[in-house]
């Protein structure tokens, strides 16, 4: 972006806008914060009432993954920013209208990169050379046989698209090759039968290294060190004490990717640390989950830093205000009547405690629904706090309607087609 920023509020015409592709809890925390600088949100999903879309002035339900879909909405929107908020999008179509002229942040090609392991992959571990677990990719069962060897057992199979741990397993012995395939075809992303195979990485922590690429430069946060079960994250903490040798390679790796991947906004760099090696897993390029914990570790959460970088604006200082976690409210159940409870409990646990309730409106199986956080003298106090924060929280999903109706304090986010044109 060549000339600064200027915001621009119109009640007739075009306002500011950016269109969110993906409307969870990540998104609907970047959606506060472009509201707050005045920018006019439109949030956009595959299911309606998604979190975002509840604090955005407008909304759009659309299957992101189909081209023809993704490009209408965009050129029907015309936004100035187009933000991916998740990775299951028409990157193609990105690609396509970013080479038109609109704006992809941080830029069409990490978001295309990112989405798929095999993409990301070859550019850290070949082009960019950085360390990585060693890994092959394969199609069949019988490629993964005759290339195993190369990685050893354990080891650990993806589906090249995927997230939060969907579709991934542990393999032990040849015995679990068809198992584990079969589980990696069914989970994954986009109809392809491919995966990655990792070499399993005894790692002594994981961390997530918060990179903010603006107009002033690179910006680092602290360290977030991180707890997966699964491959989904449950607990994170900030900062996670690393030596200075440590710190100045994760750096290196973080800068090295980033840089290759181009654009303004935030970057989740996820790093394995063994000893005083680092290796590269693998990166988000906009807020990350492990990342919740920066909404009461810094002045400036992970969402108001996307917000500012992408909008082309200085970050200055990252202001850190002390060691922090978050413990994420993972729930398992079934219906439309969700209960939160414990509240108050919860938020006493310690004296300087926070909470989110997402919003999502519905439950089916398992999912991510909020998140405790918590700041004390210590990173042990923090995790500590967060975790007794959310034994507190009690949790009921029912299908029955709830017996009172209570009427909708404000009006809801206008679905796009119900927009009036603007006047001449
Ligand atoms: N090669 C490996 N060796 C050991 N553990 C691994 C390896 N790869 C992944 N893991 C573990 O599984 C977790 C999830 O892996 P990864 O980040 O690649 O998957 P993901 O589905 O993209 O997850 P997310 O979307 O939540 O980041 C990692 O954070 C790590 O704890
Ligand atoms: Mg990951």
């Amino acid at each position: 972006m060549s000339e600064s920023l200027q915001i621009v509020n119109n009640r007739s015409g075009h306002s500011t806008t950016a269109l969110l592709l993906g409307s969870g809890e990540l998104g609907k925390e970047v959606a506060i914060e472009l509201m707050r600088l005045g920018v006019t949100v439109v949030a956009c999903d595959r299911y309606d009432q998604a979190p975002a879309m509840q604090v955005a002035q407008k909304k759009a339900v659309i299957n992101m993954r189909d081209p023809q879909s993704l490009n209408d909405l965009i050129v029907k929107v015309n936004p100035d920013f187009i933000i991916p908020e998740i990775e299951a999008i028409s990157t193609e179509t990105l690609l396509k209208l970013e080479k038109e002229g609109y704006n992809v942040v941080p830029s069409a090609y990490a978001a295309n990169m990112t989405m798929n392991r095999e993409a990301i992959r070859e550019l850290a571990a070949e082009q960019l050379q950085l360390p990585t677990s060693p890994y092959f990719f394969a199609s069949s069962i019988e490629e993964i046989k005759e290339q195993i060897h190369t990685v050893g057992y354990p080891c650990v199979m993806k589906p090249v698209m995927s997230s939060s741990g969907r579709g991934q397993s542990v393999l032990k012995s040849d015995q679990d090759i068809e198992k584990s395939f079969k589980a990696a075809c069914s989970d994954g992303r986009g109809g392809i039968d491919r995966v990655i195979v990792e070499g399993f990485i005894n790692f002594d922590r994981e961390i997530t290294l918060l990179t903010v690429s603006a107009v002033d430069g690179l910006h680092f946060c602290k360290p977030i060190g991180h707890h997966q079960v699964n491959g989904d994250y449950r607990e994170s903490w900030q900062p996670e004490e690393l030596s200075e040798e440590v710190m100045m390679e994760a750096k290196r790796l973080a800068s090295s990717v980033v840089t290759a991947l181009g654009g303004y906004g935030i970057f989740g760099v996820e790093l394995f640390i063994c000893g005083d090696k680092v290796l590269f897993s693998e990166l988000s390029p906009r807020p990350h989950d492990t990342g919740m914990v920066t909404l009461i570790s810094q002045d400036l959460s992970e969402f108001a830093l996307h917000v500012r970088a992408l909008l082309g604006l200085p970050i200055g200082e990252i202001g850190f205000i002390g060691p922090s976690a978050s413990a994420a409210l993972v729930f398992e159940g079934e219906g439309e009547v969700l209960r939160y409870g414990g509240l108050v409990e919860a938020l006493n646990e310690g004296p300087h405690t926070q909470l989110r309730i997402f919003g999502k409106p519905e439950l089916s199986g398992e999912r991510r629904l909020g998140v405790c956080l918590c700041r004390e003298n210590t990173v042990d106090k923090a995790l500590e706090c967060v975790k007794r924060m959310r034994e507190n929280i009690t949790f009921e999903a029912q299908s029955a309607p709830p017996p009172v109706q209570v009427e909708e304090s404000r009006a809801e986010p206008k679905a796009l087609d119900e927009e009036k044109e603007p006047t001449a």
